[in-house]
């Protein structure tokens, strides 16, 4: 089917590449110039484990393009795929999306057309978009019956497995007030539903892998299971950070408690570990949409709040215990171990490091910092921050006063600590995501604190 993505960011991209692999034809449309001709040479804006390798293999059904009108004119689905960051006051900001519906208005020809939400919208902004795009369709056609209907088709992404996460989807959810929509979204996903397609030799299809949930529903609950799931994922996280902080005092050790309630089978052991908690482009913004749509209906959404509450304790807890510990934080050197907000990704949105360093910085001290991969974009993002970046993870460790370990890059596992210790001012490192080996640290003399468990 002929599909167009507009947006080529972390969703979209990866939504045409798949769908162009599952052999559709998909044009992606951005604003951007630099990112359409990057892509057009099959260079990805993103990192994205295997995204290029999959880009190839499907480019004879992909393409790019700045032009809406070579996107749209024939296109039968249309993915909005841009982004909807948050406003100060936790509403998402839809100028993106309006332009979009704007355009699509403009330019779509087909006799029917599906206009799918993938973005993650407020409950309720389906109809807003169809109105836009009627507006804008009737603005400039005499109305020749284009049928169009919106739809809504949520992402359940995660950045560092986008991939495999789509092509072996726990579900695919399509809301619609129309069936024919659904039954086009049915068709369109079919080879992935069915799994009839040839898994990648990169991205081998799970052992017993056979199909995929189609679960379709009108709009709004479409558009609310994606809230409500990632609001669940982000409450998971920060209840097993609660347990921490209570497992800490009471000599407990975290990662034995979140073993021992995830074997249970209606907890399950999945984003129960225990850390610094979560960054990223979602859990933030998904959140404080969810929050304020129930503002609007006087709904206080208290559990959704109590979750960021907590998890932003978590950033706080980190530069706590480091006063705790070093009394003073003027004048301290401070490193910091992974930028990315989670490894498997060059994504610095809402990354904690960037508030502890923050905070440190506020405090006084000198902060250095290292990433495997977010190099580049900390250095075009955070170029105007006080945070020396380094080119490797040893350089982190010199003259340091304490090492945070922020993000679980496996290579910080075989870091020579031994080596890095005797470069250290004071051995000291603060393990925010119970990554590190214990017994490996006190071999090297390195005192370890790990977020969770009591300190010894
Ligand atoms: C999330 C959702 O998982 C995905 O379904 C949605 O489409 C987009 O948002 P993403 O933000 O890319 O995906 O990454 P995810 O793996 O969910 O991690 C989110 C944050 O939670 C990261 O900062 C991670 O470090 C943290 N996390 C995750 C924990 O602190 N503990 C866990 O057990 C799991």
């Amino acid at each position: 089917m002929k599909t167009a993505i507009i947006g080529t960011g972390y969703v979209g991209l990866t939504t045409g590449v798949a769908l162009a692999y599952l052999g559709h034809e998909v044009t992606c449309l951005d604003v951007d110039a630099a990112k359409v001709e990057n892509l057009k040479k099959g260079i990805s804006p993103i990192y994205e484990p295997h995204l290029d390798e999959l880009m190839k293999l499907a480019s004879r059904n992909l393409k790019f393009t700045l032009d809406a009108g070579d996107a749209l004119r024939d296109a039968e689905v249309v993915f909005i795929a841009v982004g909807t960051p948050s406003l100060p006051d936790g509403n998402p900001d839809l100028t993106f999306l309006k332009s979009a519906a704007q355009s699509i208005g403009e330019k779509i020809a087909s006799p029917y057309v599906v206009i799918v939400n993938k973005s993650t919208v407020p409950i309720g902004s389906g109809n807003w978009v169809e109105s836009i795009v009627r507006d804008s369709y009737r603005a400039r056609h005499a109305y020749q019956g284009s049928g169009f209907v919106v739809a809504s088709n949520p992402e359940f992404l995660r950045e560092g497995s986008a991939l495999s996460d789509m092509l072996y989807a726990d579900r695919v959810v399509v809301g619609a007030d129309d069936p024919k929509a659904l039954d086009v979204l049915r068709k369109l996903y079919q080879p992935l539903l069915e799994q009839t397609f040839e898994a990648p030799a990169f991205l081998p299809r799970p052992e017993g892998f056979r199909a995929v949930h189609f679960l379709t529903s009108d709009l709004q609950s479409a558009e609310l299971i994606k809230y409500a799931a990632n609001a669940f994922l982000a409450l998971k996280i920060s209840f097993i950070n609660e347990i921490s902080e209570l497992s800490e005092k009471v000599g407990a050790d975290i990662q034995h408690v979140s073993r021992g309630i995830g074997l249970d089978s209606r907890i399950g052991n999945r984003f129960l570990q225990a850390g610094i908690g979560w960054g990223g482009s979602c859990f933030g913004k998904d959140t404080a949409a969810l929050i304020s749509t129930g503002k609007e209906y006087g709904l206080p959404m208290p559990i959704t709040q109590a979750a960021r509450d907590v998890n932003t304790r978590q950033r706080a807890r980190m530069v706590e215990i480091l006063m705790s510990e070093l009394k003073i934080l003027k004048g301290r050197k401070i490193g910091i171990l992974g930028l990315s907000f989670k490894p498997f990704t060059d994504d610095l949105r809402d990354a904690p490091a960037l508030e502890i360093a923050k905070r440190l910085l506020e405090r006084g001290a000198k902060v250095v910092g290292f990433d495997p991969v977010s190099m580049d974009r900390a250095r075009k993002e955070w170029g105007e921050t006080a945070i020396e970046l380094v080119s490797n993870a040893e350089a982190v460790f010199s003259e340091s006063d304490a090492v945070l370990l922020v993000t679980e890059w496996p290579q910080f596992r075989t870091i020579d600590f031994a080596k890095c210790a005797a470069q250290m001012k004071n051995k000291l490192i603060l393990d925010g995501r119970g990554h590190l080996d214990s017994t490996q640290m006190n071999q090297a003399g390195i005192r370890l604190i790990t977020l969770g468990r009591a300190t010894r």
